[in-house]
């Protein structure tokens, strides 16, 4: 019970690494809100959860659903003690394809969401007086470029970098930002990534995923629950003195 009490606001958390989250941070006795474009999802997915987790609509590309989205959990709850900006999108194209709609719509989500979710929830952070704990998702795509993912890797080291700058800021507040970078984590996410490799790669569907699952130093893809250790670390006051940083869990892909 290391979150007992505490109120989180998980973007994104319909589905896949963001609901595993929901899930265990309940079982660490927190009350959490999904928010998700995707209602349906996030209210199946929190009646799944249990009673502590519930659902709401957040569209985080939007400053105003997601300040709107901010301010019903706090009427509901009184507080939120941690923000995991999980939402993302992900797309891929050699240089030459890249559109600037699917530029924007990337940056739009993953990094313009990141940083205005931060915003929203750390005014309230500030004017509660208690500190709290925001984690970004990043990814192993911010650590390096990669040929054909330009946009995704560019909006991941954004997030990093945002993590750096945020962490810095407000830890005079006592609120700890600090980032997990996943590497290839199992799931509805990684069906697209495949299908998008197959259709530029040429390789039938499954394949890439079955090779990138070889090549983690583990021996395999994670699964979402591979990750729910380190959330609940930096959700915890375990990880007061833990400032700005990005964590791999990784498998061993990267080393940083
Ligand atoms: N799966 C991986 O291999 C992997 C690897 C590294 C990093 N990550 C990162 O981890 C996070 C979660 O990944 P995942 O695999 O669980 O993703 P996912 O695609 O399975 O889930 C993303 C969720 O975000 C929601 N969403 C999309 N746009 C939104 C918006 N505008 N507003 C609110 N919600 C929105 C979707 O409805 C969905 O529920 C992402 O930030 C992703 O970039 C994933």
């Amino acid at each position: 019970m290391r979150l007992k009490d505490k109120v989180a606001l998980i973007t994104g958390g319909a589905r896949g690494i963001g609901r595993a989250f929901a899930a265990a941070y309940v079982r660490e006795g927190a009350s959490v809100v999904i928010g998700d474009i995707d209602l349906s999802a996030a209210e199946r997915a929190a009646a799944d959860i249990g009673p502590a987790c519930s659902a709401m609509y957040m569209n985080v590309a939007d400053v105003g659903s997601i300040q709107a989205c901010v301010d019903r959990v706090v009427d509901k709850t009184g507080r939120i003690d941690i923000l995991i900006n999980n939402a993302a999108l992900f797309d891929l194209a050699p240089i030459v394809d890249i559109t600037p709609e699917s530029y924007d719509r990337l940056f739009s989500v993953n990094v313009r969401g990141v940083l205005f979710t931060m915003q929203a929830v750390a005014r309230h952070m500030i004017a509660a007086g208690k500190g709290g704990k925001i984690i970004n998702l990043a990814s192993q795509a911010g650590r390096r470029g990669e040929a054909l993912v330009a946009v995704y890797c560019a909006t991941k080291a954004a997030v990093i970098s945002l993590t750096q700058s945020a962490g810095l800021n407000l830890i005079k507040h006592g609120i700890n930002v600090n980032a997990i970078a996943p590497g290839v984590v199992d799931g509805e996410h990684w069906d697209h990534v495949d299908a998008l490799f197959s259709q530029y790669e040429g390789l039938p569907r499954g394949e890439k995923k079955r090779r990138v699952g070889e090549g983690v130093p583990f021996g395999r893809m994670a699964k979402p629950e591979d990750l729910v250790g380190c959330a609940i670390f930096l959700a915890s006051s375990e990880s007061d003195y833990v400032v700005s940083q990005t964590y791999n869990v990784d498998g061993g892909q990267w080393m940083s």
